[in-house]
């Protein structure tokens, strides 16, 4: 058996992957996730997600191997997330890397996160181009559109702060549980009231911004408890999604009609969201949708092994930006 090991720590999962190298199926995933040692934070704390990556690296390494039913000197390849993510929880990940590729004496590939999470598409659908991809993560919020496998445009990205970020930021102040998305996403579920109405930002082309909603959403938190007014958290917190999610529909309707992609997909930890996953259903009709199962849609290696099997040979060993970007650019 021939296998590619994949290794994701860019922030608060230890994850390992493996995939059969000439048929790309996925054979084991294996994720840690660190979310409860983060909760009583209130937030990810990178010292000690560092920490905890290293602690459980060979755990996890070891029960992927195992549940792939393969050993060591099966794996033909390693891929390994390069970065953007936590400086500390990156190094983790790539010595450990770095270490087993020089003990096998196999190939190692750096891959850059946001591309795994738009090939966490390929793993349980068949990539078809154009591809356009609205990535939205706890550090992204991105159009990318690709004419082709390893050819990626980034069509915009945000100002200031990213999708997930400012979820996170609003649940902490509304006093909901960490991580603040999946509670938000809940809360939004069985609420039924009426909505407030927070600013869509409209920016041109496709750039876009948060940190005009989160500083409503919170200066009105902090106002209607100065007045000692009776708060309504549901209602804060649904409303609140509503203006998040409406921004980037706006953005990708915009794109599917400037660009006419064959297919569309919807990636990273916050399009595991019932509601936009639902809007994006609803609203596309046209175009082909694609959203990974909410597993492969928060960090996992699956994601980043996929990734690697689709890196081309001439373009070397890593990950590379196609795009003159900043966002795509790892320092
Ligand atoms: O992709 P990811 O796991 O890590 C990054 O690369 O950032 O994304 C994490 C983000 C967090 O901000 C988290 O609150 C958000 O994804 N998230 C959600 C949901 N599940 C995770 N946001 C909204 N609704 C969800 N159900
Ligand atoms: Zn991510």
């Amino acid at each position: 058996m021939s296998v590619l090991l994949a290794i994701e720590t860019s922030c608060d999962e230890t994850s390992i992957a493996v995939l059969d190298y000439q048929t790309h199926e996925l054979r084991s995933t294996v994720v840690y996730t660190q979310m409860q040692a983060h909760a009583k934070h209130g937030g990810v704390v990178p010292e000690l997600a560092s920490r905890m990556h290293t602690e459980h690296i060979e755990s996890v390494y070891k029960q992927a191997l195992d549940e792939a039913k393969c050993t060591q000197s099966d794996i033909a390849c390693i891929a390994v997330t390069k970065g953007p993510g936590l400086i500390g929880s990156l190094m983790v990940g790539q010595m450990f890397a770095k270490t087993l590729s020089l003990l096998l004496d196999v190939p190692l590939r750096g891959i850059h996160h946001i591309a795994g999470h738009i090939y966490a598409t390929q793993i349980e659908h068949e990539m078809k181009f154009p591809h356009l991809s609205l990535v939205v993560s706890g550090g992204h919020t991105e159009l990318v559109f690709m004419k082709a496998h390893n050819t990626f445009d980034v069509l915009g990205t945000t100002r200031d702060d990213a999708i997930g970020e400012v979820y996170d930021k609003v649940a902490r102040v509304l006093q909901l549980p960490y991580p603040g998305g999946p509670s938000i996403d809940r809360l939004f579920e069985s609420y039924t009231g009426p909505y407030l109405s927070f600013p869509i930002s409209d920016l041109p082309s496709y750039e876009m911004s948060y940190s005009g909603l989160k500083s409503s959403v919170i200066n009105m938190y902090h106002n209607a408890m100065q007045r000692k007014e009776t708060i309504d958290y549901a209602q804060i917190a649904a409303s609140f999604q509503k203006s998040a999610v409406e921004q980037v529909l706006q953005k990708l309707h915009k794109a599917v009609s400037e660009y006419h992609p064959k297919q569309i997909s919807v990636v990273g930890g916050v399009s595991s969201n019932t509601y936009l996953r639902r809007r994006v259903y609803e609203e596309f009709n046209n175009v082909e949708v694609c959203i990974p199962s909410p597993m492969y849609c928060t960090d996992n290696a699956a994601m980043i092994g996929m990734r690697a099997l689709y890196l081309q040979n001439d373009e070397g060993s890593e990950d590379i930006t196609m795009s003159a970007r900043s966002s795509w650019e790892i320092e």
